[in-house]
């Protein structure tokens, strides 16, 4: 399985600061054959940028969608539309839950929606610091991860990226605390044993689980080297060109 290393830009970078970040990037970056670069700029960048990319280095993410595909959804955007645009969508962000109220369902439509329009999904699950404190990690991550995947087939759910990211340990959370290795490979493990039980071995093994919160090119190593992990949702160091040139070096180191 490849290494995914995900950089999510959320609300940063005018369209003109993307395409310059893009462009320095593609040409630092060689093209590493078994780690997938990935970055999620801002909508308003996507059709610039897929216009600029070098699909060969890198792909394109979009951090949102809805999931009809056409109609009287004022301020949407469609899988629809994204597709040839991007390869990649990051649904059921922690921002997106509790910034913007998106519940469970929504974020199974969506899941649906990108695979039906041949964009991978990146879902997103987590549990927040009460959450974690109360005992409850377990509980949640099954709600999410089960209802995320519930409008999906089971021969679609390890076309599925599973991003972990404890909402306790994203940089933008108040207090934010790193999440330790021993942490991860337990959600983690958790991950691919409820995918076992569910759909079976052989989709628990191929379906990637990333990690993702307060990632930076010092701890990117440890990070990568717990056990199941397959990659890297990276936010706030994401958005400094030499810190994710960095990690995706890192990557390419730990896997060779
Ligand atoms: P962070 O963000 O790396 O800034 O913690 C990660 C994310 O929100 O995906």
């Amino acid at each position: 399985m490849k290494t995914y290393i995900v950089g999510n830009w959320k609300l940063n970078f005018t369209v003109g600061e993307a395409s310059i970040y893009l462009h320095k990037l593609l040409k630092r970056l060689p093209n590493y054959r078994d780690v997938e670069v990935v970055v999620a700029p801002p909508s308003v960048a996507l059709q610039p940028l897929s216009l600029q990319i070098d699909r060969h280095k890198m792909k394109l993410a979009a951090q949102n969608a809805f999931y009809r595909d056409y109609g009287a959804f004022t301020g949407e955007t469609s899988f629809t539309q994204l597709h040839g645009l991007v390869d990649y969508c990051i649904i059921g962000h922690s921002e997106r839950r509790y910034i913007f109220g998106e519940d469970d369902k929504m974020v199974a439509k969506k899941v649906a929606a990108a695979v039906r329009n041949k964009i991978t999904p990146i879902l997103c699950i987590g549990e927040t610091e009460s959450e974690r404190t109360f005992g409850e990690t377990a509980d949640v991550i099954r709600d999410q991860l089960l209802s995320g995947l519930s409008e999906i087939g089971a021969e679609d759910v390890s076309k599925v990226l599973v991003a972990y990211e404890p909402v306790w340990a994203i940089s933008s959370a108040k207090g934010a605390k790193l999440a330790s290795p021993d942490e991860i490979a337990e959600v983690v493990k958790l991950v691919r044993e409820i995918l076992k039980e569910v759909y079976g071995g052989e989709t628990a093994e191929k379906t990637a689980v990333l990690f993702g919160g307060s990632v930076n090119p010092s701890n990117a190593g440890a990070y990568l080297t717990v056990p199941g992990v397959n990659g890297l949702l990276v936010g706030g160091s994401g958005l400094i060109l030499s810190q994710f040139a960095d990690i995706i070096e890192t990557a390419k180191r730990v896997r060779s």
